[in-house]
Order: structure tokens, then C-alpha cells, then sequence
């Protein structure tokens, strides 16, 4: 995959719109109240958000810590500077698996949210990642939960037998890019990729690029359903997480 082609430029303005002031709604009613005691940042903190979008973690952590966002839309880099009202956060556009030096090196806090699976080479970001971090550092990964969320390859379907929904899982180890229509409705060119891969390689990743893994957690949908069906739906989005959560140190 070529330079910039996972970016989600051709996206941004509908991305944007999406996620707003506030986030989406799993943004703020999910992964900001569960990520904010797992990152508990404070005024001496300095964040490195990477593949930032249009900047909306910056809007929800503590007025002074420092932030440093970097994305490879440019145009979600502006609509970040435009939302922005904080003095200590900078956005930058940059390619995350392209070198980069950081002047403001080095960083307390890195984090990658619902967005590591839509960049081509992982690992780049997270030596980035470990580069930039201070020894016991702290790194957050927030991704679609790669157990049961593959895109494509992972789906819903009914028992009525046992009166249940299950989750059906088509195939999960091999590793796998697939083109995501990100803006539904829109023209082919607006494509984004996610990029599947096990947990083993997550872990493989994290540890190659000098990380302790810390704690893992699976943040489920809090949407509670109505109707005929409403039971097996409610057990089912309580037994199958949406996102995993890794928090790993920075061995230096
Ligand atoms: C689903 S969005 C998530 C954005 C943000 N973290 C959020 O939670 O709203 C994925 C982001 O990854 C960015 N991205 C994809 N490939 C990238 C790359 N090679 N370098 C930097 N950013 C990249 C896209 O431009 C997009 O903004």
C-alpha cells in the first residue's frame, strides 16, 4: 500500500460531522469514560495522540495537559485546529509510517484510537510510539475488537432453536486488508482500509517495539434493545465486546 493511501482525506468532512464536537456516539458514551482512568492524565501529562482524526481526545482530557495530535488527512488536521480552544495542544499533519522526528519529544502518554487497524504498517507506529515515550510511558490502543468485529468476516445470526443470537466468525487468523466503505452511500473513490490481525500479533508488535504489556479490557455497547427480540440482543451485545483496550509501558 502506497503513502498516505490509508489517510482519511476523501472522508474528512463527513468524518468530521460524525464525530463533531463531542465524538460519536461510542466515543463518548463508551471508550472516553472507560480510557480516562486508564490514562489518568493530569496537568504534568504530555499526550502524543496518534492518527488523531480531527482532534477529538484533545477536547475531553484535563485543560492542561499537553497534547500533541498527528494525523495524515490534513484536512482533519484543520478541522482539528478549527474545534481547537486549548493553548498547550498542536496538531500536525504527518504520515505515521514515514520517519518522523518530534521536536516535542519525549511524552508521558501515547495513544491510538479506532485507528490502528486503518493504517498499513502497525509496527511503525508503535516504534514511533516507544520512541517518543518516556521509559514507563504510558501507551493506550483502542481497537475494534479483533475477536469480533473483523470487518467482512464477522456477523450476527439467530438460533431459534435456543432462542440466542450468535456471533459467526468467518475467519480470524490470517491476516487481512479490506476495503471499507467509510461514508455509506458515497462514490467507490471514498474507500478507507482496515487491517486485520490476530491478537497474537498484537502482542508479537507491542513486545518488538519494546513494550510491557499492562492490562487488557473489552468495553461492550451500552445500547439496550426493545421489542420481540429485545432479550437474546441485550445478552448478546453483553457478551460480545466491541472494543479491546491495551495499555502497555514503555520499557525505554
Ligand atoms: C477511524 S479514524 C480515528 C481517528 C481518531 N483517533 C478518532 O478516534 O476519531 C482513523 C484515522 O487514521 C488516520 N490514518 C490512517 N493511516 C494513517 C497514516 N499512515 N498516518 C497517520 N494517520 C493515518 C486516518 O486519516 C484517520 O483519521
Amino acid at each position: 500500500m502506497k503513502r498516505n493511501e490509508t489517510s482519511w482525506e476523501a472522508v474528512s468532512n463527513w468524518y468530521d460531522d460524525l464525530v463533531g464536537e463531542k465524538g460519536h456516539y461510542y466515543h463518548e458514551q463508551v471508550i472516553f469514560p472507560a480510557l480516562a482512568p486508564l490514562l489518568a492524565l493530569n496537568e504534568k501529562s504530555r499526550l502524543l495522540d496518534l492518527a488523531c482524526g480531527q482532534g477529538i481526545l484533545s477536547r475531553v482530557i484535563p485543560e492542561k495537559t499537553t497534547y500533541l495530535g498527528i494525523d495524515a488527512a490534513a484536512s482533519l488536521i484543520r478541522a482539528a485546529q478549527s474545534h481547537n480552544k486549548k493553548k498547550n495542544a498542536t496538531f500536525l499533519p504527518a504520515d505515521l509510517t514515514e520517519p518522523l522526528v518530534l521536536k516535542e519529544e519525549p511524552f508521558t502518554h501515547a495513544t491510538i484510537i479506532l485507528a490502528l487497524q486503518n493504517i498499513a504498517k502497525p509496527e511503525m507506529v508503535l516504534n514511533l510510539a516507544a520512541k517518543a515515550l518516556v521509559k514507563g510511558g504510558k501507551l493506550l490502543i483502542v481497537l475494534n475488537h479483533p475477536c469480533f468485529r473483523i470487518p467482512r468476516q464477522s456477523s450476527w445470526g439467530v438460533d431459534p432453536a435456543k432462542k440466542l443470537q450468535y456471533r459467526r466468525i468467518d475467519s480470524y487468523l490470517s491476516p487481512m486488508q479490506i476495503p471499507i466503505q467509510a461514508h455509506p452511500g458515497a462514490k467507490s473513490s471514498q474507500t478507507t482500509y482496515s487491517f486485520h490481525l490476530p491478537l497474537s500479533h498484537y502482542t508479537k508488535m507491542l513486545r518488538d517495539a519494546g513494550f510491557q504489556m499492562m492490562e487488557m479490557q473489552e468495553w461492550t455497547s451500552n445500547k439496550t434493545s426493545q421489542g420481540a427480540a429485545a432479550k437474546m440482543e441485550n445478552r448478546s451485545r453483553k457478551e460480545f465486546p466491541l472494543f479491546l483496550a491495551i495499555l502497555a509501558t514503555s520499557m525505554g
